[in-house]
């Protein structure tokens, strides 16, 4: 996608071998044509509030000033970020992100759509509601789409051509949707992709629940004091358990997760855990960090932002440690995991170096490691092929057997069958800031 889109670098940073040509030119000469809608979007907002950073591709492009304004508000209903336009864009969810930064790519109106995973991050509604807003572009503009997907039932129907890469290079298959699902269905569905018809199988769990971890009583939650995001959260998670939370892009998951982890102090009402706190005060908010690693292992919705070693063995490493395990515990659980998690031939890369799906593999695995009574995760398993979902569902599902309870944040309705004893829902509540 890089290369198509003329970003790659040139051969001083690598070496390439056959051609590549956009309308007929190098694609650096091309890049005007082409909008690329990057895996990671934290790395594509480039201005501080919402409409401006939509309007940027616009400026670069000197598209008249009276035009802008509309396509930016065009661009953000087409893929349901509703929003004002001064929203700061610091202050978005990860699906809001994922939003924002499709609006900038469709906004420019290019002639070659690359997207690079671009509903990871999406509700079950927003997946559609993108979808078919890029179809619409499509049909209103003639332009070329080429989509990166594992979840390849969202654009099955959208798809003229589908090709599946093989793992260390070549072409497992490659045609037309339907001749691609009849010739090699069985095939593509063992190698990893997410095939219409064929999910991957998943352990059955033990259904046992011990003693109660965490509960919630009358919990509101904030980012910052000022506004509360969501209110009225009463839930516990008991050992043993898997409680799934749901709902919407923006609807506030991820700061109830961070709340229940014990990284935001709540807005009203309280967590308590006194079964962790274990002679602690109750409120996981008030334990020092050394006090949180042994009792709750977070694992936050964007990888990067838990990352603090130099290579992904050293990255495994560091929690282990500081639960106090020594060397050879540490080696052992580190070998298991790079192996079950396919990570090991990637021990001694940098982090921040990993494809998307291997970062989030990754920064899971950096708490199954110490094996933390609770875990809370945000969005465990998007990026990931069937054969490392399943993986990371039978490692959690061990775990939950082994009585550790799970608050898991998640779109992900396949996960949520597979492991969630509990699923908690957050609905829209009517916001003052979100009319436009
Ligand atoms: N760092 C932040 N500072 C201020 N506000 C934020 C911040 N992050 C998110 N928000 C706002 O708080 C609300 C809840 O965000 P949260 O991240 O909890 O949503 P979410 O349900 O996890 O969404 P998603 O499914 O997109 O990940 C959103 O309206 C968002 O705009
Ligand atoms: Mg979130």
């Amino acid at each position: 996608m890089h290369a198509i889109a003329g970003v790659l670098g040139g051969d001083d940073e690598g070496e390439a071998a056959g051609s590549l040509l956009v309308d007929g030119q190098q694609p650096e000469s091309a890049r005007g044509r082409v909008g690329l809608l990057l895996q990671d979007p934290d790395s594509q907002v480039v201005l501080a509030r919402v409409g401006d950073d939509v309007a940027f591709g616009l400026e670069n492009l000197r598209v008249p000033r009276h035009e802008i304004w509309p396509r930016v508000t065009e661009a953000l209903d087409a893929v349901g970020l509703d929003l004002p336009l001064d929203h700061p864009t610091s202050a978005l969810s990860g699906g809001q992100k994922q939003r924002l930064a499709l609006a900038g790519v469709l906004a420019m109106r290019p002639g070659l759509l690359l997207l690079d995973e671009p509903t990871a991050n999406l509700d079950p509604g927003g997946v559609l509601e993108v979808r078919d807003a890029v179809a619409r572009v499509l049909e209103r503009t003639d332009a070329t789409l080429v989509v990166i997907e594992h979840r390849v039932e969202t654009w099955w129907n959208l798809v003229d051509r589908v090709i599946v890469l093989a793992p260390g290079g070549g072409v497992l298959a490659d045609g037309s949707p339907d001749d691609v699902l009849a010739t090699s269905g069985a095939v593509l569905a063992a190698s990893g992709i997410w095939v219409p018809g064929h999910l991957p199988a998943v352990p059955a769990r033990r259904s046992t629940t011990g003693v109660e971890l965490v509960h919630t009583d009358g919990l509101s939650v904030a980012r910052n004091r000022r506004a509360v995001v969501y209110s009225g959260i009463d839930l516990a998670v008991h050992a043993g358990q898997c409680v799934a939370v749901t709902g919407p892009n923006g609807v506030g998951k991820s700061t109830l997760g961070l709340t229940i982890a014990g990284l935001l102090k709540p807005a009203a009402g309280a967590v308590r855990a006194p079964w962790l706190a274990d002679g602690l005060d109750p409120q996981p908010h008030s334990w020092r960090s050394r006090e949180l690693v042994t009792r709750i292992g977070t694992v936050f919705q964007d990888p990067e932002h838990q990352f603090v070693a130099a290579t992904v063995r050293a990255e495994l490493a560091v929690g282990a440690r500081a639960i106090g395990l020594d060397d050879a515990e540490t080696d052992r659980r580190v070998d298991e995991l790079l192996e079950r998690l396919r990570l090991a031939p990637l021990a001694d890369a940098n982090p921040f170096t990993l494809s998307g799906g291997e970062k989030r593999r990754l920064s899971v695995a950096t708490v199954l490691v110490t094996r933390p009574p609770l875990l809370v995760l945000d969005e465990p398993t998007f990026g990931q092929d069937s054969r490392t979902w399943a993986e990371l569902v039978a490692l959690l599902s061990g775990l939950l057997d082994a009585g550790s309870g799970v608050v898991a944040v998640t779109h992900d309705t396949a996960f949520v069958d597979a492991l969630a004893d509990e699923r908690y829902g957050m609905v829209r509540m009517p916001h003052p800031e979100s009319a436009r």
